[in-house]
């Protein structure tokens, strides 16, 4: 079965032939109406989600897939005590595959144990968000080319953001070096990847990507005590030749004055996700174009 819990499940060459399917959608989102006539995609959300969902969702319709889900874990059974691995075996006999956000780390690992359907990480609590990454990587390569050695930046909450999980060991798999610009006692689990500290300033001027986060406050219970900022000004300052990444929502982490800038990459990469996700469901069913 071809779950996706994290990033660890797919191979360095199963992460290539999705970027490379990808990139045949994102050239033609029309050219594959039906590619998935007959699947049923389900996408279960017990969290917000807006870009996740979404995405998931046109990138089905664009295959000529179906959609069944949910946007509200409160109005399933969850709300009577159902457990999640009874919640996925159910759905696994209406859908063929399931697309699941959950508050709790490891949900989506408990739910491919039941489901008999192949399950894909739509964000676990502060663990993994594996499809963000895969858009992620999409939009690095798409921009600057191959991975390889390029020096990328995470910025912000780094301890409960869980794109940053993800991404990380694929980026360094993948040969890129990495950097941490952590907000103040949110720094990059070691458990992960021990990556290097450096300031914001010294990061904007020497790296490719600045990756910057929103801090996770609906999952700490302490008050932050910074919010990291790029603004034009710190671009402008470090002569930085770096493109800006985020996976939003943003709060105040990117300065809207950045919006109109080349090397702000952030819609373009939300926008990334419809043909990436499309890779993803192919790759989930097993259905080659
Ligand atoms: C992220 C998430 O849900 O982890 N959002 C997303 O999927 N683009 C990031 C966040 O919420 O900060």
């Amino acid at each position: 079965m071809t779950h996706l819990r994290a990033i660890a499940d797919l191979s360095d060459d199963d992460i290539r032939s999705i970027l490379d399917l990808a990139a045949t959608f994102h050239a033609d989102p029309l050219a594959q109406p039906d590619l998935l006539r007959g699947h049923i995609v389900a996408t279960a959300f017990f969290e917000p989600s807006t870009r996740t969902r979404l995405s998931f969702e046109a990138a089905a319709l664009r295959l000529g897939a179906g959609v069944i889900g949910f946007s509200d874990g409160k109005n399933t059974s969850a709300a009577k005590g159902e457990t999640l691995e009874d919640s996925a075996k159910v759905l696994g006999g209406y859908a063929d595959v399931l697309v699941l956000r959950h508050p709790e780390t490891g949900a989506a690992t408990r739910a491919a144990t039941t489901a008999g359907i192949p399950v894909i990480n739509a964000g676990d609590g502060a663990g993994e968000h594996p499809t963000q990454t895969l858009l992620d990587l999409f939009t690095i390569r798409q921009t600057l080319g191959a991975l390889n050695d390029r020096k990328v930046a995470v910025i912000g909450d780094l301890k409960y953001g869980r794109t940053v999980h993800s991404l990380v060991p694929a980026l360094q798999r993948l040969g890129a070096q990495v950097v941490q610009v952590p907000a103040a006692g949110l720094e990059f689990p070691d458990s992960v990847a021990k990556l290097p500290i450096v300031a914001l300033e010294e990061a904007a001027a020497s790296v490719d990507v600045l990756y910057v986060t929103r801090v996770q406050k609906e999952r700490m219970n302490e008050t932050p005590q910074e919010v990291l900022r790029i603004d034009r000004n710190l671009l402008e300052r470090t002569k930085s030749r770096a493109i800006v990444m985020h996976p939003l929502p943003r709060v105040d982490e990117v300065d809207v004055d950045l919006d109109g800038l080349p090397a702000a990459k952030y819609f373009e990469q939300a926008h990334n996700g419809v043909p990436v996700r499309m890779a993803v469901l192919a790759h989930a069913l097993g259905v080659t174009p």
